[in-house]
């Protein structure tokens, strides 16, 4: 099985159990990842317990990738929150990516039970996965493609999942949604190099993974931030826009997709050129 993936040393070496040495990934990494790296890392040891609508939102995307069976790569690991909601080791073996060394070390803690065995954790950057083309059966990236530096780092992403998707492969991604006034305004508001805050709207990200080859299965709508400033009123509204909510007007939204016979891009070596 894992001879079908590429850059073998990579996989071995930063599999847990075997080293985690990080030296070759951020020598190629491109410079304005770094400062993006070292907020992470900063991050990973409190961030299993940030609560709020992320976890909602994880407890609404779980159930759709627990379906799942196969190979499944989840870009950006974090903690290991939502892996931990949605892995069945009986019928699925998860390859998960993240550049920070310190959310990988947050995973390989909170999921040691599968570490290694059902679960893979592999750092690396999603632009350019160690992976050979149509590896996996599906593909999930949840709360992490907003915080790229822009949108052609994002697009590469998407491009190199669509890769490594074996035909009629699944495809889960989540976006902030630009369309949302409030979200709009805190996205560009909180922006810096150190955590991107990009947001894009429903339709925007749709035509994207058109032209990429995906077919759109689904718009899954989101909950996220609020106008309110106290607990009760955002408690509220986050209620109140649950049942209200579409792909186009809530604070975040996911796609689900399927890669299609319509995948145009040019295979240049194992690189997509898009
Ligand atoms: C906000 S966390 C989300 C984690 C998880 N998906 C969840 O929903 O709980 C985003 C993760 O993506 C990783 N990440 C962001 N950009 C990345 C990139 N270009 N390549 C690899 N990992 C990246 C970060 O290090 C971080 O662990």
């Amino acid at each position: 099985m894992v001879s079908q993936l590429v850059h073998l040393n990579c996989l071995n070496k930063n599999r847990y159990g075997k080293g985690l040495d990080t030296s070759d990934i951020i020598g190629t990494m491109k410079p304005n990842y770094k400062p993006i790296v070292e907020t992470f890392d900063r991050l990973a040891s409190g961030y299993a317990f940030r609560g709020g609508m992320e976890e909602v939102n994880r407890m609404t995307l779980a159930p759709v990738v627990a379906g799942w069976k196969g190979r499944i790569l989840d870009i950006g690991c974090g903690a290991g929150t939502l892996i931990e909601k949605y892995i069945r080791p009986d019928m699925q073996e998860v390859y998960t990516v993240d550049f920070s060394i310190g959310m990988i070390h947050e995973t390989k803690m909170r999921l040691q039970t599968y570490a290694g065995r059902n679960l893979f954790i592999v750092n690396s950057v999603a632009q350019s996965l160690p992976f050979a083309r149509d590896s996996f059966d599906a593909a999930l990236s949840v709360n992490t493609l907003h915080n790229m530096p822009d949108w052609p780092d994002i697009h590469q992403a998407l491009a190199e999942m669509v890769r490594v998707l074996r035909p009629r492969g699944k495809l889960l991604v989540e976006f902030r949604n630009s369309n949302n006034p409030y979200r709009r305004r805190l996205s560009i508001k909180y922006d810096k190099p150190s955590l991107p805050q990009k947001a894009f709207t429903y339709s925007e990200i749709a035509v994207a993974l058109e032209k990429l080859g995906f077919i759109i299965e689904e718009g899954i709508p989101l909950a996220g931030e609020t106008v309110h400033a106290n607990f009760i009123g955002k408690t509220l509204e986050r209620l109140r826009n649950m049942k209200t909510m579409t792909v186009q007007n809530a604070p975040r939204f996911a796609i689900l997709a399927t890669k299609g016979p319509g995948f145009r891009s040019f295979l240049i070596g194992d690189q997509v050129q898009v």
